[in-house]
């Protein structure tokens, strides 16, 4: 792309769960719209990895960090890293997240500590590291990305959704309480992405349990239910999370976006 019709040129991101899938999309299109951008995740190897591949697609500039978004120390830590090396952090998205099809009643008390932890407790973190400097600035872009099930309840993924609502509420009390220092606070609500989060026997397996249907019919299911008739990409996800980190959405903050091919509407 042409230098001038790049949308988030000279801009700083940290992309927390980078190294694959939703994170991934994100890191690539901020780097593609000339953006520097820190691949932070628990597998530090593969943000490395995915930082250079990055790198090498679209001619710019990504490196790869090792963060756990549920550990104050490894946040601060990696936060510490990412303003070395990039000198700012203009733009933060939570994506990192991790998610179970657990019936309620089975569900340990290990699962539910865990999904909060990493979902909702790993946005608080990653925002109270970042926040001080974009204060500092009077400017910034937080992008949380939530759910469909951020917005709708459904049934053997409680702590999923849990974490998912509360996400949003986390978006809306800080869009409220920094606004006067210039930062605008969003949300993504993707619908269905065949990532390896989704395709694991966790999910797609226990998914087609619930329905009582075949592995290999649960994206015909999706398909029938969802009014676009297809599946969400991580690029359509990734393309809102441009428009949400740059000046083109300055008008907006406290919402969330839904990315779903018109399965949910409120
Ligand atoms: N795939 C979907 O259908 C879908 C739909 C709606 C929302 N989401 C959300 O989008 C986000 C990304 O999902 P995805 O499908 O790309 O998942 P994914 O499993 O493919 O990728 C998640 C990444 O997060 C990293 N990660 C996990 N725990 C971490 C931690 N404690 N600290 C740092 N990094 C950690 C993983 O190593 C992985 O690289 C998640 O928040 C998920 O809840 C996904």
């Amino acid at each position: 792309m042409v230098a001038s019709q790049m949308r988030l040129t000279g801009k700083r991101a940290l992309v927390t769960g980078g190294a694959r899938g939703i994170g991934r999309a994100i890191a690539a299109a901020f780097v593609s719209e000339g953006a520097d951008v820190a691949v932070c995740d628990i597998d530090g190897a593969a943000a490395t990895l995915t930082a250079d591949e990055i790198k090498r697609q679209c001619n710019g500039r990504a490196h790869g960090f090792t963060m756990d978004v549920g550990e104050r120390a490894s946040v601060l830590a990696c936060v510490g890293e990412c303003l070395a090396a990039l000198g700012a952090i203009d733009i933060l998205v939570n994506n990192a997240g991790i998610s179970k099809v657990t019936p309620f009643l089975e569900m340990p008390e290990s699962l539910w500590d865990n999904t909060l932890r990493v979902n909702l407790k790993g946005v608080y973190l990653c925002c109270q590291a970042v926040l001080p400097g974009m204060v500092a600035a009077g400017k910034g872009k937080i992008i949380n990305i939530s759910s469909q099930s951020g917005k709708r309840g459904n049934s053997q993924y409680a702590a999923y959704c849990a974490s998912k609502f509360g996400v949003i509420g986390l978006t809306q009390s800080l869009a409220q309480e920094f606004a006067e220092s210039g930062i605008t606070v969003n949300a993504i609500c993707p619908g269905v992405v065949f990532t390896e989060l989704w395709q694991s026997p966790d999910m797609l397996g226990a998914y087609a349990r619930k329905r009582g249907l075949a592995p290999e019919a649960v994206e015909r299911y999706f398909e029938s239910k969802i009014p676009l008739r297809r599946l969400c990409t991580v690029e359509d996800v990734a393309r809102a999370a441009v428009f949400l980190a740059s000046d083109e959405s300055a008008y907006m903050t406290g919402q969330s976006l839904n990315v779903s091919g018109g399965l949910e509407m409120s």
